[in-house]
């Protein structure tokens, strides 16, 4: 692994592109102070080009160098590493490239967990713009071969153990340019244990809004096949996607005891399953069950309604 990893840190040092596994999803990584590399990031995904990059850092230290920390920041660090991206006011100096702001004088920073991922940074040795490794408004890709099927025949080096990814949804994101701490986008890291480490109120962004991340609101995170969320029953040309016992029976379970933690890490992986179920069974739909939505349960349904909405 690590002759591999160093390859990979060689390519993204020439500007190459990277797909490499973090506890969340997989990245599609490039050199994020290299405008032609990042450029390539927007192209190769469909990503809209006012839709900015979250930017991987191997250190805080390299994370002060490109952003202006404030108290909340520091105090966050304590969910770092890990599956928490901080949004804060670019740095002017860190020659970050342009593309990858999309026009924001802010940065989305992340220090992620994942060992190889870690790995891949400090080797590179610069920072790593990475967003999902997906056709934009796709799912994410949790695992190598989701990854291999979206890029394989694409110039992008394919870094993995072929693991799947631990969490399985994208980080959280809380942006503290705002004027009280606002979360865009939930995930693992949920509201009420950011609060208890502030010491304050957050608010949340309201659910599909067009302003400031356009990738997180509309539709995202979408299978071909239409959803119908908080199903109880399935109806005619339906398949069904359940949680916890009691419901219809679903073709798949996210988490037959119920269990909020694997119905996360399930999540894109079965949404995939029955979407190439669907199509070829001429199926029309597919039915979710109700999930809870209280912690990692709002990144769930956040995910499923951007993923049913037309
Ligand atoms: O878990 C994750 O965050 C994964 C892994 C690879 O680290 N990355 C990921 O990236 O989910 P992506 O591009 O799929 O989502 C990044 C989101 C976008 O919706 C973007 O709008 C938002 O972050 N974003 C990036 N920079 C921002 C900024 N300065 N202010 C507000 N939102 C920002
Ligand atoms: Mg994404």
């Amino acid at each position: 692994m690590n002759e591999k990893i160093k390859q990979a840190a060689n390519i993204i040092k020439q500007g190459g592109l990277v797909a490499f596994p973090t506890e969340t999803v997989y990245g599609l990584g490039a050199d994020a102070t290299n405008e032609e590399a990042c450029s390539k990031i927007f192209k190769i995904k469909g990503r809209p080009s006012i839709n900015p990059l979250i930017v991987h850092i191997a250190s805080i230290a390299q994370a002060e160098s490109i952003s202006i920390f404030n108290e909340d920041a520091y105090k966050l660090l304590t969910f770092w590493s890990g599956p928490l991206s901080i949004v804060l006011p670019l740095n002017k100096n860190a020659n970050i490239a342009k593309s990858v702001l999309a026009g924001l004088d802010t940065i989305a920073l992340r220090l992620p967990a994942h060992p190889i991922a870690l790995q891949l940074l400090k080797e590179a040795g610069c920072p790593i713009a990475a967003p999902s490794a997906n056709p934009s408004g796709y799912i994410s890709a949790t695992t190598t071969e989701h990854v291999q099927q979206h890029f394989a025949n694409q110039d992008v080096f394919i870094l993995s153990d072929n693991s799947s990814c631990q969490y399985g949804l994208e980080s959280t994101i809380i942006d503290l340019t705002t004027p009280a701490p606002t979360i865009l986008r939930y995930g693992f890291i949920t509201p009420d244990s950011i609060e208890s480490i502030i010491g304050k109120k957050v608010s949340t962004a309201p659910p599909l809004m067009t302003i400031k991340a356009p990738g997180m609101m509309d539709k995202h995170y979408s299978p071909q096949t239409p959803l119908r969320l908080n199903a109880t029953d399935l109806e005619q040309g339906e398949i069904g996607l359940g949680f916890g016992e009691g419901q219809f029976r679903p073709m798949l379970n996210l988490s037959s005891i119920g269990n909020i933690v694997e119905a996360a890490a399930n999540l894109y992986l079965m949404l995939r399953q029955l979407d190439d179920y669907a199509s070829s069974n001429q199926i029309s739909r597919i039915a979710v069950a109700p999930i809870p939505n209280s912690g990692i349960g709002l990144a769930i349904n956040d995910r499923l309604k951007r993923a049913a909405s037309l």
